[in-house]
């Protein structure tokens, strides 16, 4: 019987302090190979709007879109917890449509939902969902949604001050019912410090190791996104080659005649 990662296996990884594994996933096999190699949560992270569908930045993807790769990555799981990225202004504009936005990804198979930034409409927002029974992350430090009043991507929480100002966010994103927090590019001991001080689990995005647990986008781990590659992402593959050579030696075998061979046909 698989056991299935919730939010009460995460609480219990922090009280253990037992690190956990995250990794962005956007389609129903690779998904279903994450979960197999034993990754913890997945994540139908909004880089999917740069890595698989080629835009400019995150903020060109919308929830239907979302909606798709949701369903499809659901599908591929069993054990890891499933959380959905939620897009640029589908949460911002009023608190039922934030609701009915975040509401529809848990019922197309996501566990969770992962909510950027904080303001006290967020707060209000994360409350709703979590009174609702929408488990939340939340996101601080570089959110990517923000690049236009961030001015571009940039480290975050660099002096002690902006450490202790992130912190604060975060306490009351825990308070609000968030479950745990994604701290994109921040520095390795402000994340120290902001996990030392939290009761709910830090997710490190280029955030160092001292982090709750670690999440990386899985084209960048694979090497299969090759546009950007950010100093903090690991590369344990090289997809990018391995699709070439496999297109080179099939573009060859086609046009010199070798594919198909006697066994790859059916005889009347
Ligand atoms: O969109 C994304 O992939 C993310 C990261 C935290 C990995 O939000």
């Amino acid at each position: 019987m698989i056991k299935k990662v919730t939010v009460k296996t995460i609480r219990k990884f922090k009280e253990n302090k037992e690190k956990f594994s995250a990794l962005t996933a956007y389609d129903y096999s690779t998904a279903k190979y994450l979960d197999e190699a034993g990754i913890d949560l997945i994540l139908i992270g909004d880089s999917l709007a740069m890595v698989a569908l080629g835009y400019e930045t995150t903020n060109s993807i919308g929830v239907e879109e979302m909606s798709i790769f949701t369903k499809a990555v659901a599908k591929g799981v069993k054990r890891a917890m499933v959380i959905t990225d939620m897009p640029f202004l589908s949460y911002h504009t009023d608190i039922p449509t934030a609701i009915k936005n975040c509401g529809n990804m848990i019922k197309l198979g996501a566990n969770g939902v992962k909510i950027e930034g904080y303001s006290e409409y967020i707060l209000e927002v994360i409350k709703r969902c979590v009174d609702s029974g929408i488990p939340v992350v939340g996101h601080l430090g570089f959110t990517p949604q923000f690049l236009n009043t961030l001015g571009g991507y940039r480290i975050q929480g660099k002096t002690q001050e902006a450490a202790e100002e992130i912190l604060r966010q975060a306490k009351e994103l825990e308070k609000a019912g968030a479950f745990a927090v994604v701290l994109e590019m921040v520095p390795q001991e402000s994340a120290k410090y902001i996990t030392e001080n939290l009761k709910i689990s830090t997710i490190s995005c280029g955030a160092g190791k001292y982090c709750d647990a670690q999440v990386l986008v899985s084209d960048d781990v694979f090497g299969k996104y090759s546009d950007f590659t950010p100093k903090f992402a690991r590369k344990y593959g090289d997809m990018k080659e391995f699709i070439l050579n496999c297109a080179k030696q099939y573009n060859e075998d086609v046009k010199s005649g070798k594919f198909p061979s006697e066994n790859e046909i059916f005889q009347i």
